[in-house]
């Protein structure tokens, strides 16, 4: 699948995409660049990445590119699944294998037949079963626990680790040879944080997402942008997509973001001073006189005639500045 352009109620940079993976900073472009190389391929990739970086999404996108998007993708938590459960789990089992085989099970690996298999927190997976593995990804075969027969698959490894692959290897964690076959190609995800104006493109569309959804047209508070800027997002995407979520329900039509982020005290501290605004030395005149004015209403609750009079200008002025705001957003979305 090639990538494609998608605008976005955004005034800044057109988004790029691979599937459901958005991104316009450089740190993404240069992972879409890579998953358009190794998706049509039959390589293994190992991904990297912060939790909530989009490691899953990616591991789809890659299988989107892939000849075998018509097949199967399936994603099996390696860290999730008790040690004595996961031989089942990967390979599947013959009835009456074990106390409890009541009948057959296919595990993922034969379940992901001709598609995709995630592997996910792969250095999680007990030394002996990664041996099984390498030596599946290696033949191609395997056997179903209680089996007799060889199972011979098609299927297309995908790892994801939020650890760091070489540090598990040197703490006995996870097989060097078993890292060395399934990482052929890695691709490291950016943690949100380096990923610059990114932020606010994700934001605003999960924020359109939401909108299309409940059929309303609430929007971020420029105070929500800058919230967006100031938070450096340790649950990265994750944390930003559930973050715009619970905004949205709160919000009648602006959203706020700062009130919900924990240690976002830096900058805005809506939470317990909705009378302060830090404005980042730098910043635009414009930006700067529209934050203000927005938090300004925020703060009156939407009261024009009181914000008009804090700010000390009239209630046509402020009228004017925000008509000013909102043809201006509504250029950004034609
Ligand atoms: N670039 C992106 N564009 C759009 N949505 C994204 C992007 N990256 C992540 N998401 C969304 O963020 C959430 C977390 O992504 P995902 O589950 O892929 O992260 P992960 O790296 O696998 O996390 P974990 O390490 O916790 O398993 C998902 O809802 C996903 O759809
Ligand atoms: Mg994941």
């Amino acid at each position: 699948m090639n990538s494609v352009s998608l605008s976005f109620p955004v005034h800044i940079a057109p988004i790029t995409a691979i599937g459901s993976l958005l991104g316009a900073s450089a740190a993404m472009q240069e992972v879409f660049r890579l998953i358009e190389r190794v998706g049509p391929t039959e390589a293994s990739v190992l991904l990297t990445g912060e939790s909530g970086s989009g490691k899953e999404l990616a591991a789809r996108s890659i299988h989107e590119c892939s000849a075998r998007r018509q097949g199967p993708f399936l994603a099996i938590n390696c860290g999730a699944i008790p040690a004595g459960l996961i031989e089942a789990e990967l390979f599947g089992y013959e009835k009456g294998s074990f106390t409890g085989a009541v009948r057959a099970h296919a595990g993922v690996f034969e379940r992901a037949q001709g598609g995709t298999l995630l592997l996910d927190e792969v250095t999680e997976m007990p030394l002996d079963m990664q041996t099984r593995l390498l030596r599946v990804l290696e033949t191609r075969k395997f056997y179903r626990v209680g089996a007799s027969t060889e199972f011979i698959c098609d299927v297309r490894v995908i790892a994801a680790t939020n650890r760091c692959p070489l540090q598990a290897v040197q703490s006995g964690q996870l097989r060097e040879d078993l890292l060395y076959r399934l990482a052929v190609f890695p691709v490291a995800l950016p943690p949100l944080r380096s990923r610059g104006e990114d932020v606010e493109l994700l934001a605003e569309h999960f924020l359109a997402e939401l909108n299309a959804q409940g059929r309303t047209q609430k929007r971020l508070s420029a105070l929500a942008r800058m919230t967006l800027k100031q938070h450096t997002w340790p649950g990265n995407v994750r944390e930003l997509k559930n973050c715009v979520e619970r905004a949205y329900i709160l919000a009648d039509t602006v959203l706020e973001l700062a009130p919900l982020i924990q240690g976002a005290a830096r900058g805005v501290d809506a939470a317990n001073d909705r009378e302060r605004l830090d404005i980042r030395v730098g910043s635009r005149i414009h930006d700067m006189e529209r934050s203000l004015i927005e938090a300004t209403l925020d703060y009156f609750k939407g009261n024009k005639r009181r914000a008009a009079d804090a700010l000390g200008c009239s209630l046509k002025t402020l009228y004017n500045k925000l008509n000013g705001y909102s043809q201006s957003q509504e250029c950004a979305n034609s």
